[in-house]
């Protein structure tokens, strides 16, 4: 089993607490066909020397967040109650009800929402300026606009987010796609826990230590939405555990212990 951010007592040696150097992600200038780089000219869109101007009117189609703490949890995982991100989220949930006790949480889980598939209709309708969208359109792009009004909504963000295939789940990585781009929500001064698991090991010597690319990924995703304050539980071999090789709860125990002492205020003195 390996955690970067175990705390000291429960694997000595690890980074404590999952606190990571902040890291600055440019703006990226995506890389647009001719065709649809003249539908932004037609548009108005201003495309800047060093990246693209987000477009305000999407933005302000969003209503502000309250001021009320919020929580957004994100689940990926298909196995339901058997999964361990799944576990692991709903204890982060359980110790920040406990810390925010007039706090909301908002729970979203992909793999049981609809999520309209990428087309063509839908990424017409996305790069076409609010005003001038058609009834159908709007439509169309409901559900982007739900999910980019969560991450508005919530201050902090709890994700388990399982590794399939060396990426994030196919379900995951829908939801992303419905927010992220240049017109997507900018989500600055948010804090965001990811709970990645993983069947294999990627441990030293696992053959695997180059392999970790769910965090890597999340890091450039999230950084270049504005999301500076981020922080990773990983959590590898659980393969063992679905073997019934290891205890699940000993297993979980120094998981638990870290997302613990992400939450400080809630773990009882003494
Ligand atoms: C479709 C699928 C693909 C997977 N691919 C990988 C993989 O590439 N690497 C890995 O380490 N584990 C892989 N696994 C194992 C899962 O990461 C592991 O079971 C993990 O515990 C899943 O998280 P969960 O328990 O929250 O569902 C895969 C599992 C599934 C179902």
């Amino acid at each position: 089993m390996q955690n970067e951010n175990a705390p000291a007592a429960a694997a000595p040696g690890f980074r404590r607490a999952g606190i990571h150097p902040r890291r600055k992600v440019g703006a990226e200038r995506l890389p647009l066909p001719r065709f649809t780089r003249s539908m932004y000219s037609m548009f108005g869109l201003a495309i800047v020397e060093f990246g693209i101007s987000v477009r305000l009117a999407d933005v302000r189609t969003l209503t502000e967040r309250t001021e009320m703490a919020t929580l957004l949890r994100i689940d990926s995982s298909p196995i339901g109650e058997a999964s361990i991100s799944r576990e692991l989220a709903a204890e982060f949930e359980r110790i920040w009800r406990r810390a925010n006790p007039d706090g909301r949480v908002i729970a979203r889980d992909v793999t049981t929402t609809a999520i309209p598939t990428v087309t063509a209709a839908w990424v017409a309708a996305h790069y076409t300026p609010a005003e001038s969208r058609a009834r159908e359109q709007h439509e169309l792009l409901r559900f982007t606009q739900e999910i980019a009004q969560e991450l508005l909504d919530a201050d902090e963000y709890v994700m388990g987010v399982p590794t399939h295939n060396w990426g994030p789940p196919a379900s995951f990585k829908l939801w992303v796609d419905h927010f992220t781009s240049p017109f997507g929500p900018r989500l600055e001064g948010k804090r965001a826990t990811f709970i990645i698991t993983a069947g294999r090991s990627y441990g030293p010597g696992s053959g695997n230590e180059e392999r970790r690319h769910v965090e890597p990924w999340l890091r450039t995703l999230f950084g270049g939405l504005g999301v500076a304050d981020v922080h990773f539980v990983f959590v590898d071999a659980t393969a063992q555990v679905f073997r019934g090789a290891v205890d699940r709860a000993e297993f979980l125990g120094p998981h638990v212990e870290v997302i613990h002492a992400m939450i400080p205020q809630a773990v009882p003195s003494g």
